[in-house]
């Protein structure tokens, strides 16, 4: 029986070109910036997001902390919304690590608009902590993505009131796929910008943070600082570099799995689904016991998490395909 692993994109494995392109990589050094894969991966991340510079890291969490950690001193504060992955998922290391306040957004659609950041600068008072950044997400963890007309106007107000903007885009092009535009259009919208390998790409690991070359400076000093320069890291880049080449290329293939999914669903009297799929993510919930839901999936080789208060969420991603997801509705009309 196959397992339908439907918890999340970071489940992937790597394609067959993955793991050649793994053993065959050129390496080098990396902390003495000699391993050419890695090199020219950062070259090409640059390039595709229209940024002077960018730098291999082991993780989205790494990334996004290394971004707060060269972008801030301790006391300084940052505004971000209340549900952004650097506050619920990343272990609180930008108070541990970075040594800087929050403040947070709270908007029904978690997202963050010009005015929030208006609002929530600090006026120059020996009182109080320095706002020094603002930290987006898109797209968002809730699976929607931040309009692009939001995004610039995030960035000009920023700007104007002299904070730099860090972008939190682990599912970057997720959100150009689903926005309709370069991901060069998104990151234009930031100062600095982290996406991830892993997750839809498909890469075994490892993220990019992208911005100018002395921002990229400190980055690697920081990276260094944290235990996270590696050595012959090009054949973790070679994976790195496959997906940017072949994996952007076959993401709205998951963006259709789970509109097909969606469609589905909607015709099935006791779901309720939360919304038309932007992204690879579909949630709903569901008139039935969740415990019984989870045994049928678990019986049918389908991994589900369980519901955040109710409310499921089903990941697409490469290896899913339709014929899987027809397994899962199988299991809903069973359990209902
Ligand atoms: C929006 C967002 N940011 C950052 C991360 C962190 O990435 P990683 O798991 O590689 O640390 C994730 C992980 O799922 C995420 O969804």
């Amino acid at each position: 029986m196959k397992t339908i692993d439907l918890r999340s994109d970071t489940v992937t494995q790597p394609i067959d070109e993955m793991r050649k392109a793994m053993a065959c990589a050129e390496v080098g050094d990396d902390v003495y910036m000699d391993d050419p894969t890695v090199n020219l991966l950062q070259k090409k991340a640059a390039e595709l997001l229209g940024k002077e510079d960018a730098l291999f890291v082991m993780s989205g969490t790494m990334g996004n902390l290394l971004s707060i950690m060269s972008q801030t001193h301790h006391g300084d504060e940052l505004i971000t919304g209340r549900n952004n992955h650097i506050i619920t998922h990343e272990v609180g290391g930008l108070a541990a690590l970075c040594g800087v306040m929050t403040r947070l957004i709270n908007r029904p659609d978690d997202m963050i608009y010009p005015e929030d950041i208006e609002a929530a600068v600090r006026p120059d008072d020996i009182h109080e902590p320095r706002t020094v950044l603002v930290c987006l997400e898109n797209a968002l963890s809730n699976g929607t993505v931040v309009p692009l007309e939001v995004m610039q106007k995030d960035y000009e107000t920023a700007k104007r009131l002299g904070l730099n903007v860090h972008l939190d885009g682990a599912r970057l092009f997720n959100a150009a796929l689903a926005l309709n535009c370069d991901v060069k259009d998104i990151a234009a919208c930031a100062d600095s910008v982290m996406f991830c390998l892993s997750k839809g790409l498909g890469a075994p690991m490892g993220s990019m943070v992208c911005g100018s070359k002395k921002f990229i400076e400190r980055v690697r000093k920081n990276r260094k600082r944290i235990g996270g320069g590696g050595r012959q890291m090009g054949h973790m880049a070679a994976c790195g570099l496959v997906a940017l080449d072949v994996m952007t290329k076959r993401l709205h293939e998951d963006h259709d799995n789970a509109k097909y999914l969606y469609e589905k669903l909607m015709e099935i009297p006791g779901v309720h689904v939360a919304g038309e799929p932007q992204i690879s993510m579909v949630f709903f919930s569901l008139d039935a016991d969740e415990t019984a839901f989870m045994k049928t999936c678990k019986e049918a080789g389908i991994l589900m998490n369980p519901s955040d208060k109710g409310m499921y969420r089903v990941v697409t991603h490469v290896g899913i395909e339709q014929e899987d997801l027809d397994v899962l509705i199988q299991c809903i009309r069973q359990v209902l």
